[in-house]
This record gives C-alpha cells, sequence and structure tokens, in this order.
C-alpha cells in the first residue's frame, strides 16, 4: 500500500518547486511585445536582480538554461585560442571546462577533490606561473551541485589580488543565486551566471548574465561572439524586443516578476537565513543517522557546504534503493546523485535533497521524515533521532515570546 497522495513534492535540486504565486502571474494571455507592462516588468525585474547580486554593471537576459547562460559567458568574452583557468569541484565546473574547450578555448584546469576546499596556494601558483599573463579568466562555480559543496569565491578573488594576476573572475551561481549571499561588486566579480529554475522560484527558461565593468574590453576582441549571444544589444537595446534578440520569453518574465516580489517581500536577508537554516536542519538529520550506517554528507566540512542543496553518500545501491520508495510511497522526489561527465554520470550509491528557493519547515522536515520511515521500511543501518536533531535545530533558530 502506497501513501503518495495529494500534491507529489519535488525535493531535487532544480528545477526547484514554482510557488502557486509564480504560477498565477504566469497563467494569463499574451501581451504586446512592444510596449506597455512587459517593458515595465522587464525593467524593475532587472534592477531588483542587480539588487539582489549587489550588482552596478548590466544583465544580459536569454531564454534558455544553464548550458545556454555558460556558452553566452564564453562566446561573448574569448577568441579561439584564448587561456581560461576553470577551477573543477565537480561536474558542474567540470561541464562548463568541457563546453569551453569545445569552442576552442584553450582551458587550463585547477582539479579539486569533490567536496575538499580549493587549494588557494595552488591557484596561487598555478597563476604566479603565468608570467606571461596569457591566463584571460579564472572561472569557478558558486555551488557545485552534484557535489553540494561551496566554494569560497572571497578567497579566489584575494589570490587573484595577491599574485597581482588581471584575470576575470566569472563565477556560476546557477544553483545559489537567491539561496546564499552573493556580493558581486563587493567581491570584484566581472561575469555572474544565473538562471531561473532553482533560487528564483521560476520555470526553466531564462538565464542571466551579469556584467561587470572590465567585461567591455574583452568583449570588444571576442571572435567567438556571435550576433544572437551578443549580449551588447541586450543591454542597449534600441527597441525592446532587442533586450532578447527577439520575441521575449513573456510568461516567464511574469513569472520572475512575481518570484521577486515575493523575495523582495520577505527580505533578501531573510530569505538567505531561512535557507541557511534549512540547510543546517539537513545536514543535522544526516549527521544523526550516520551515528550509525553508512549515510554522510558528500561534504564533510559545514564551511564548504551549499544551502542550496545536500548530496549525502549511502551504502552502494542503497541510494537508489531510497529514492525509489520515497517517489512510490511517500510522493517525494530526491535528486539522484550525479558523479563526474568523464567517469559515472550517476551514481547509485549518493543522493540529493534540494533545499532551495520555495521550501518552509513544514515541507523540508516532512521531507526528511519520509527519509527516516525509508531508512526504516529498508532496514538501511541509520542512527536514531534524526528528525528530532533538525527539529532542534529549528527551534533554537526560532524566537519569539507567544
Ligand atoms: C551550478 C550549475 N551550473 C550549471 C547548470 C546547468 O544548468 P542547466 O541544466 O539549466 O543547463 C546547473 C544545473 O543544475 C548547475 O547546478
Amino acid at each position: 500500500m502506497s501513501l503518495a497522495y495529494g500534491p507529489h513534492h519535488l525535493a531535487i535540486p532544480g528545477p526547484s518547486i514554482v510557488p502557486d504565486r509564480v504560477q498565477r502571474a504566469m497563467h494569463r494571455a499574451s501581451p504586446n511585445i512592444y510596449e506597455g507592462e512587459l517593458v515595465d516588468i522587464t525593467k524593475s525585474v532587472i534592477s531588483d536582480l542587480k539588487r539582489l547580486a549587489n550588482c552596478s554593471g548590466d544583465v544580459a537576459i536569454y531564454h534558455g538554461n544553464g548550458h545556454a547562460v555558460w556558452e553566452a559567458s564564453l562566446c561573448n568574452l574569448f577568441s579561439r585560442g584564448d587561456r581560461i583557468l576553470v577551477i573543477n569541484t565537480g561536474r558542474f565546473g567540470e561541464g562548463w571546462a568541457i563546453m569551453a574547450a569545445g569552442l576552442g578555448i584553450d582551458v587550463v584546469s585547477l582539479e579539486v577533490e569533490p567536496g575538499i576546499a580549493i587549494d588557494q596556494e595552488k591557484l596561487a601558483s598555478m597563476l604566479e606561473g603565468d608570467t606571461g599573463r596569457q591566463i584571460k579568466a579564472v572561472l569557478s562555480v558558486q555551488t557545485d551541485t552534484a557535489v553540494s559543496s561551496r566554494n569560497d569565491i572571497a578567497s579566489i578573488r584575494n589570490t587573484l589580488d595577491h599574485v597581482g594576476h588581471p584575470a576575470l573572475l566569472m563565477i556560476d551561481a546557477i544553483a545559489s543565486f537567491g539561496c546564499e549571499p552573493f556580493d558581486m561588486d563587493g567581491l570584484g566579480a566581472d561575469v555572474l551566471l544565473s538562471a531561473s529554475q532553482k533560487g528564483l522560484m521560476t520555470p526553466p527558461g531564462i538565464a542571466l548574465l551579469f556584467i561587470g565593468e572590465r567585461v567591455w574590453s574583452h568583449h570588444e576582441t571576442a571572435n567567438l561572439n556571435t550576433p544572437y549571444w551578443d549580449m551588447k544589444p541586450r543591454v542597449q537595446p534600441t527597441m525592446f524586443p532587442e533586450h532578447f534578440c527577439g520575441t521575449p520569453p513573456t510568461h516567464h518574465l511574469y513569472g520572475l516578476r512575481e518570484a521577486l516580489d515575493m523575495i523582495m517581500e520577505e527580505g533578501i536577508d531573510a530569505v538567505w537565513n531561512r535557507h541557511r537554516i534549512l540547510a543546517q536542519c539537513v545536514w543535522s538529520a544526516v549527521d544523526a543517522w550516520g551515528i550509525d550506517g553508512d549515510l554522510r554528507c558528500r561534504v564533510p566540512e559545514v564551511a564548504n557546504r551549499s544551502l542550496a542543496v545536500t548530496a549525502i553518500s549511502t551504502g552502494s545501491g542503497q541510494a537508489v534503493r531510497l529514492r525509489r520508495w520515497c517517489e512510490q510511497e511517500m510522493g517525494v522526489t530526491l535528486g539522484v546523485g550525479l558523479g563526474s561527465r568523464s567517469t559515472e554520470a550517476i551514481l547509485d550509491n549518493v543522493f540529493r535533497i534540494g533545499h532551495m528557493g520555495h521550501l518552509n519547515p513544514p515541507t523540508l522536515l516532512g521531507v526528511l521524515a519520509c527519509i527516516d520511515a525509508g531508512l526504516k521500511a529498508l532496514k538501511i543501518p541509520h542512527g536514531a533521532a534524526a528528525v528530532e536533531a533538525a527539529t532542534r535545530r529549528i527551534s533554537e533558530s526560532v524566537s519569539g515570546n507567544y
């Protein structure tokens, strides 16, 4: 007998849950795409996105997913044969590097063991070794969604400054934007990438390129640039549809407007704080499960963990059984375990919990309780009182006079 009933709960790390408000905002007739409400909405969306990123530069919007904005970021800045340094902390850094190599860019990789902090000394020595200053940019993800690690972007910036290397700093915050702080101006990041389908709580289909001032001189000489990807008319359109190189993603813009309203109403700091506390609930539960058996957070150090997703390693095959049980018996879909693109694509000993975007204590605690039930039902060895550990974290962080 299955207890899966009513709305199915999606706990994968993107696409994330789309709030009813966002769905309702998208449920409308097509608007005029030359003047009127959509033009105003787009202006306000760009302004709020810049506020969320603390970006004083420009924002280009693409109809597309994360891969689209990866390609846009590379085509706008580089020429065939240019050298870049990609910090490979997991599948997504690797994916960006593979795309760059496929475009004919000369990619140098700093390989980082998944879940372990970037070795800044190693990065410094690679940058120091680049005496001819051939490396045009350093690329890193903020959160590697497969590993669920969080890279310390401020340390990368410090290393670049310490070495005195002029390379651009390009950050993929596709999984973390809207879930944890990103201060583009404060960090001196030159390029920031994001997309609609994770912390921004909007269906997949909008990809965002935040552009710092230093980037424009690279753009002038980039021979990989093509008319569709070109960011210049997108940020300086002479006519509204040029923002999008054609028809705008009309309904997505309405959805994103509503999602940003929700973020601004809650308050940006409160959104980040909610993500931090809910992430800590997950880690507390995993630590308790791990007291007996194989369950562990894939990222050992708390400081290196993402606030948006947690990858949990299990004994061989257990993650797959648990995911299937939770989906079929509870109506909760957990994220698959992702390995590297060059080796094993799907891991049978890892599952992931997405805790990004539209999430609150009842839904997250429900997910943890369903996993706990699954571990018992499947007789997967685990420690006790995991849900209690998570609720303790909540009670410690919420105060009020009642
Ligand atoms: C950090 C990161 N970068 C890039 C991507 C690729 O995005 P998409 O699947 O939308 O192309 C993802 C997808 O999960 C991601 O998490």
